[in-house]
């Protein structure tokens, strides 16, 4: 029984939380080790539309454990609004666990993350303003307030105070706004510390202890490869590590014990937020892609950045996270294109880059290098294996899968739980 890793290929939201869910009952913990509600999945199922931002996709098969794990920044409000909504619609989740070690994001790094955006001015990197970064700049300042420290008043008192020390300084003195005190902080956290207590594990002991007992374990990613703090377009990237390492340091599950690790990529690209982005159409086939491909953000509602599929991306994104396999996602969004230009490699002032210029400059003037592959006009929604696709449709699954140097395992052709072709068991 294994343990594997889904995560980002390109700059997320290639479908993580359907390509979770899709697994469903066969998991018995869905983990998720990175980030916070920046994240934004969309799962459908029976034409019931969830969008999940804090808690693992895994929350909607019954019988899933899900886990935050130590390494996501918690947002106490958001988490219980959207327990909330999701037991309104009959949805138990009451096995849901959440590590004492995980941080949380206090009101203050909300107001952080928009004035430091603001300030950037033009140099902005477009977050989410969810205060995601300043809770992960905090964690590695060594300031930062755990999940554990709202069952001790005394403790949890001293460390908003060490945190909000220079903050307010910095908010009063710099940004011209009002202090937060410390009181204000306090209550509104400790609001939430009963309703939150029995949830409260060591995450990294009950996982441990599941993969030893031969359970499967997945460990769903936030965001993406190319939005990661080590590895992504930084400094236009998210604070944490999507990454398959992220999945061992944000769990506390070690790196021998994970089997698989799946990246998700979109058959084409998007991106939200500032950042380079070399596929990027800003014509009317991007305008095309955006309204075929429903591509809006399920966080923040911003219309999504859309281009065709980077093959140098999906290569990067294979070596930096060891991938043994691909779930190709959106296929279907595709059809009815005569041609499909795949970029398989840069121009950068005139050298060919194969792979990944390992200078961000270099990126920055990347101009893609594209093939034309040949579309297909058959709706595809309804095919479930890979003989049931068009002829040019297994045409470019197959030349993707060959350039991008790890096999496609899964293919979506809808955003329903059911619209998925399996050439290779994710679990198997
Ligand atoms: P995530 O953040 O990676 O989980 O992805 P999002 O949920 O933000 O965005 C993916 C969107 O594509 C969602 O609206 C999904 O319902 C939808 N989706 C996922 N897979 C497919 C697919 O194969 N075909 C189509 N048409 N939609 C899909
Ligand atoms: P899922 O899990 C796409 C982007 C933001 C911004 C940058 C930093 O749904 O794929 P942050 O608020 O994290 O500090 O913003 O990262 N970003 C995402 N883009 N999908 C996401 O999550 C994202 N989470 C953050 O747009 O550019
Ligand atoms: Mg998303």
């Amino acid at each position: 029984m294994p343990a594997v890793v889904v995560l980002g290929a390109q700059w997320g939201d290639e479908g993580k939380g359907k390509a979770t869910d899709q697994l469903g009952s066969r998991v018995d913990y869905v983990v998720k080790y990175n980030g916070g509600n920046n994240a934004g999945h969309t799962v459908v199922i029976d034409g019931e539309k969830y969008a999940l931002h804090l808690l693992p996709s895994g929350i909607l098969s019954p019988g899933v454990t899900p886990v935050i794990a130590n390494g996501v920044v918690v947002d106490l409000a958001v988490l219980f609004a959207e327990i909330d909504a999701l037991q309104a619609r009959g949805i138990d989740t009451s096995r849901l666990l959440v590590s004492s070690a995980a941080h949380l994001i206090a009101p203050y790094h909300q107001v952080v993350d928009k004035v430091t955006e603001r300030f950037l001015g033009k140099r902005r990197i477009g977050t989410t303003g969810r205060g995601i970064g300043p809770a992960y700049a905090d964690k590695i300042n060594r300031l930062g307030v755990r999940v554990q420290d709202l069952f001790d008043e005394h403790i949890l008192e001293q460390k908003v105070e060490g945190a909000l020390d220079q903050k307010n300084h910095l908010l009063v003195k710099v940004y011209n706004r009002r202090a937060i005190t410390v009181a204000e902080t306090v209550d509104h956290l400790l609001s939430f510390a009963d309703r939150l207590r029995p949830m409260v594990a060591d995450t990294a002991l009950v996982l441990n202890r599941a993969l030893d007992e031969g359970r499967t374990v997945v460990f769903e990613g936030g965001q993406a490869t190319m939005l990661d703090v080590d590895h992504g377009t930084y400094p236009f990237v998210t604070s944490s590590n999507a990454t398959a390492g992220g999945a061992c340091t944000g769990s506390g599950v070690g790196p021998t014990r994970i089997d698989r690790v799946v990246g998700v990529v979109k058959a084409y690209t998007t991106r939200v937020g500032e950042g380079p982005f070399p596929t990027e159409l800003l014509d009317a086939d991007g305008e095309w892609l955006r309204e075929v491909g429903g591509e809006y953000g399920v966080t923040t509602g911003r219309p999504r950045r859309c281009g065709w599929y980077d093959a140098v991306i999906a290569r990067y994104a294979s070596r930096v996270n060891g991938l043994t396999d691909l779930v190709l996602t959106k296929l279907d969004v595709l059809t009815g294109r005569e041609r499909v230009p795949v970029c398989v490699a840069y121009d950068v002032d005139g050298v060919r880059y194969d792979e990944m210029p390992a200078d961000q400059s270099a990126f920055h003037h990347a101009r893609p290098v594209y093939v034309e592959l040949d579309g297909w006009s058959e709706d595809i929604t309804g095919c479930r294996t890979f003989e049931d696709l068009p002829v040019n449709a297994q045409r470019y699954v197959l030349a993707l899968e060959e350039m991008s140097g790890t096999r496609v395992s899964a293919i979506g052709v809808g955003a329903g739980r059911d619209a998925t072709i399996v050439r290779h068991d994710l679990l198997g």
